[in-house]
């Protein structure tokens, strides 16, 4: 039986998503590592929306080989054009042209006709074709639209050469059945529906979007859009690995496939988690912390006897491993470059010496270093952008009867800016003395700490939100086993994204 094709909307409906934007270089990264996964379609972005957007897309095409690149547009002409202009470099390439079918859609966001709504996918599906033969069809908020008219849309996007045909439940408003009905109406209804392909794309407003997918599956749906942690507009959109793990746990229901290197599924999730600093919550399906954890006692003997008793799949399917002591403060730099390598990491070699340095520093104040402190720790090293600032010293106080204060000393290029400042907290007056530094007022929106492993000397790791003046805010992460170095870090790379941003 031929693989349902998974096609992966994480740079695309999961960046736009609040507090999940990522800049060229964390998108670049993430997109190598959904071709490391073999996600056969990446949806990279949607070109026309910025300037950020077209160049990372078009970065995307350029760099990342495997699976198809696909380019997001409305039915206009500019954005089409927009998306042809980005995916040119790529091997595989995809224009994905939607619009809307649903009354209140045509009515109230696009002020359009139902007449004029299927001329202008017959134009945009044809231009489109100018760019690509492979050009997907959405007919956004299908789940509240007409059936019969939707009919009429998707037998005239395929008239036009659409291959791909995407039936969005847009605002996760459906239930699986419902959705099943829907899909047979389609496959009854369009005479010409064996000349595409039926793709779904569900939002989990309900929490439904999971269930709606594989739903979907049973009713010829052959591609499955979906994200990474299931991240995406407002409750996200369909999780990948909970959709991938489904289809191969329950093969016997599904009788087919995917192309999904199960293994990477891990590893993926951790790098999302890295670039965005947003945990899943420990109890998500297959990738949260407690997915594969037993805490009754009945339930860890019957493990202990044979796994089957309470485990439907392994951990290792997902390439989770134990969380491995690794490597001590006598571990050279050959050895540390391997591990970086077995944990997925692909390092520069400006990279490997910084978080080189980096474990050296954490093998000294911890006595046992595991995986989950190295990948923390060489996360913040891997997603920094261009540094203006770089931390040289730092010294704080703080105590139930004296005045928080704080010394800082910061490079810049060649010079190092001192300056020095009390506060409410010790974290604060080294954020007061990294304003004083800079000249820009830090409104800190958001502040987050996490263990990452157990014990008193366990690194922690700080994820920060900022806004800079009267910019918009950005997201600053590092990690170390003292906090208050942790936070300043953090401060220090949200500065240093802000600067970066604008300079670009
Ligand atoms: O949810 C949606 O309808 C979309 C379309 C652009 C496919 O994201
Ligand atoms: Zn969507």
């Amino acid at each position: 039986m031929a693989n349902i094709v998974i096609f992966d909307t994480t740079l695309r409906d999961g960046e736009q998503s609040p507090g999940f934007s990522m800049n060229m270089e964390e998108k670049l990264q993430m997109a190598h590592q959904l071709a490391a996964l073999n996600v056969d379609v990446i949806e990279a972005g949607f070109p026309a929306s910025s300037d950020g957007d077209f160049a990372s897309v078009n970065l995307i095409a350029k760099k990342v080989k495997g699976p198809v690149i696909c380019g997001l547009a409305r039915m206009v002409e500019r954005d089409i054009v927009a998306a042809g202009r980005a995916l040119k470099p790529a091997k595989k390439k995809r224009i994905h042209v939607f619009i809307s079918t649903s009354a209140i859609h045509m009515k109230h966001k696009l002020r359009k006709t139902p007449a004029e709504v299927i001329e202008m996918t017959k134009a945009g599906v044809k231009l489109a074709l100018t760019f690509t033969k492979d050009v997907e069809f959405s007919c956004e908020d299908a789940t509240r639209s007409n059936p019969a008219f939707m009919y009429e849309v998707i037998t005239e996007a395929i008239k036009a050469g659409a291959t791909t045909v995407n039936i969005p439940d847009t605002v996760g408003y459906t239930i699986p059945d419902e959705y099943g009905g829907l899909l047979d109406g389609i496959f009854a209804n369009v005479p010409n529906i064996k000349n595409a392909v039926i793709s779904v794309h569900c939002h989990d407003d309900l929490g439904l979007a999971v269930a709606n997918s594989l739903t979907a599956i049973q009713h010829g749906a052959r591609q499955v859009e979906c994200t990474v942690n299931g991240i995406g507009e407002r409750a996200g959109n369909a999780s990948m690995e909970e959709v991938v793990m489904a289809i191969k746990t329950r093969k016997d229901l599904f009788r087919h496939g995917t192309g999904i290197r199960t293994k990477e599924i891990y590893k993926t999730s951790k790098l999302l988690t890295a670039i965005t600093g947003i945990a899943v919550q420990p109890n998500k399906a297959i990738v949260g912390a407690n997915a594969f954890a037993h805490e009754s006692g009945i339930h860890q003997d019957g493990v202990l006897k044979r796994r089957e008793t309470y485990e439907i799949m392994t951990p290792r399917s997902i390439g989770l491993h134990e969380n491995r002591m690794v490597l001590g403060k006598h571990s050279g730099r050959h050895a540390f470059g391997k591990k970086m390598e077995e944990l997925g990491f692909k390092l520069s070699k400006d990279q490997l010496d910084a978080a080189f340095t980096r474990f050296k520093a954490l093998a000294d104040k911890k006595k046992e270093v595991y995986e989950d402190d190295l990948e923390a720790v060489v996360g913040d090293e891997i997603t920094q952008g261009r540094q203006t600032y770089e931390l040289a010293y730092f010294h704080s106080t703080t105590g139930n009867a004296t005045v928080p204060t704080a010394t800082v000393k910061l490079k810049k290029g060649n010079d190092v800016l001192t300056a020095a400042a009390n506060g409410d907290g010790p974290i604060d007056a080294v954020y007061n003395a990294i304003d004083a530094i800079t000249g820009v007022k830090g409104k800190l929106l958001n502040y987050q700490v996490r263990a990452v492993s157990g014990d008193k000397d366990a690194v922690g790791e700080v994820t920060v939100q900022v806004a800079f003046g009267k910019g918009s805010s950005v997201r600053g992460r590092s990690a170390s086993t003292d906090t208050v170095e942790a936070s300043t870090r953090a401060y220090i790379s949200a500065l240093n994204r802000m600067l970066a941003e604008r300079g670009r």
